[in-house]
């Protein structure tokens, strides 16, 4: 599709990165979708303890000589093992790829994970964000727009701005996406100046996602407008599928709710009960504007065997409006 200094920095076929997506990104998914020649990431902090986050790693070793990436985990959490005792594991299971992600720049856990030979992307919302990861020394920045599902920060810049302000201000490569749910704008972010293009969203469906099946059927009729931003008010914005959990969750909000009692709306145990026994009301599910563009459920390998021919489609429509010949479509 295309070369570029991430997929040689990774090691991947496609400038494509389906990102971190939690409860979700798990062993069996994260294989299949780097084994079909994206990058999966391992979410450390779906794993309570250190030996079944290294069985997980192993997992997906077994699963593809392929590279994958673990996500550590900076946003705000209740109880989670300390990133310390992940980063433990991964260097004594040899994982070459680590994508932090969360409010704050990953300045504690640099030194440790470049000493032990992985390759660092941060991801953040931003251009000063993003500039600060390239002064630690990471190798590589993921930026998200507005659009994005999951956290969107407090800056609410759109993809379509954001991108080229990031090429612009740093020298190290920028995957970048928010948005992103098909091979035209993959094209358009690399026409922006990315290298890599990371997916959340489009991925949720993927048969091997394994979100229960009546939440990916549900999540086949949404359009662009099923989409909220909840969690703003205790600095934690995230954008999530329009469902009771969120609407609650506005309402909670809007009177003031901290965040305590938050927590019985946003506890993994309602988020497990919505992707996993099926119940759609239950919790919260992060969930990108991308989400009108999907429509069907397909094996990883055929979402990027269509993404990769919508790349072509795009670049053949360019090239004939170039020369005058083009169609609308
Ligand atoms: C269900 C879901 C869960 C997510 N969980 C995380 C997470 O735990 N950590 C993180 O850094 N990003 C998380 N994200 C964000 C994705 O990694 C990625 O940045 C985002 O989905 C890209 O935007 P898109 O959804 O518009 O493609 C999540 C996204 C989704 C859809």
């Amino acid at each position: 599709m295309f070369k570029t200094r991430i997929t040689e920095l990774l090691g991947i076929e496609y400038p494509i990165i389906v990102g971190t997506m939690m409860h979700l990104s798990r062993a069996d998914f994260v294989a299949a979708v780097s084994d079909a020649g994206a990058l999966g990431i391992l979410a450390s902090a779906n794993y309570p303890d250190r030996e079944s986050f290294r069985q997980a790693i192993r997992d997906v070793r077994r699963k593809t000589a392929k590279p994958f990436a673990v996500n550590l985990n900076m946003f705000p959490a209740r109880e989670r093992l300390d990133n310390n005792v992940y980063i433990n594991v991964i260097l004594d299971e040899g994982v070459k790829i680590v994508e932090t992600s969360g409010h704050k720049a990953p300045e504690e856990y640099v030194d440790r994970l470049k000493n032990g030979g992985v390759t660092l992307i941060h991801k953040c919302v931003g251009v000063r964000y993003a500039k600060k990861a390239e002064s630690l020394g990471v190798d590589a920045v993921t930026v998200v727009g507005y659009e994005n599902g999951g956290a969107t920060g407090r800056l609410d810049i759109t993809t379509l701005c954001l991108v080229p302000r990031v090429v612009d201000n740093i020298n190290i490569p920028v995957i970048a996406g928010g948005g992103v749910a098909d091979g035209r704008g993959v094209a358009a972010l690399m026409a922006l100046g990315a290298e890599g293009v990371i997916m959340g969203t489009r991925f949720l469906v993927a048969d091997e996602c394994p979100l229960h099946a009546d939440i990916k059927a549900a999540l086949l009729s949404a359009s662009e407008l099923d989409t909220t931003l909840v969690l703003r008010s205790v600095g934690n914005t995230h954008r999530v599928w329009k469902n009771r959990a969120s609407a609650t969750t506005a309402e909670m909000e809007a009177r003031g709710a901290g965040l305590e009692e938050l927590f019985s709306i946003i506890s993994g145990e309602q988020t497990r009960k919505m992707y996993f026994e099926g119940d759609i009301d239950s919790g919260l599910l992060a969930c990108g504007q991308g989400i009108g563009l999907v429509k069907d459920c397909k094996p990883a390998r055929q979402i990027l065997l269509e993404i990769s021919l919508e790349v072509r489609a795009s670049r053949e429509r360019l090239n004939a409006l170039t020369q005058g010949t083009g169609q609308k479509h």
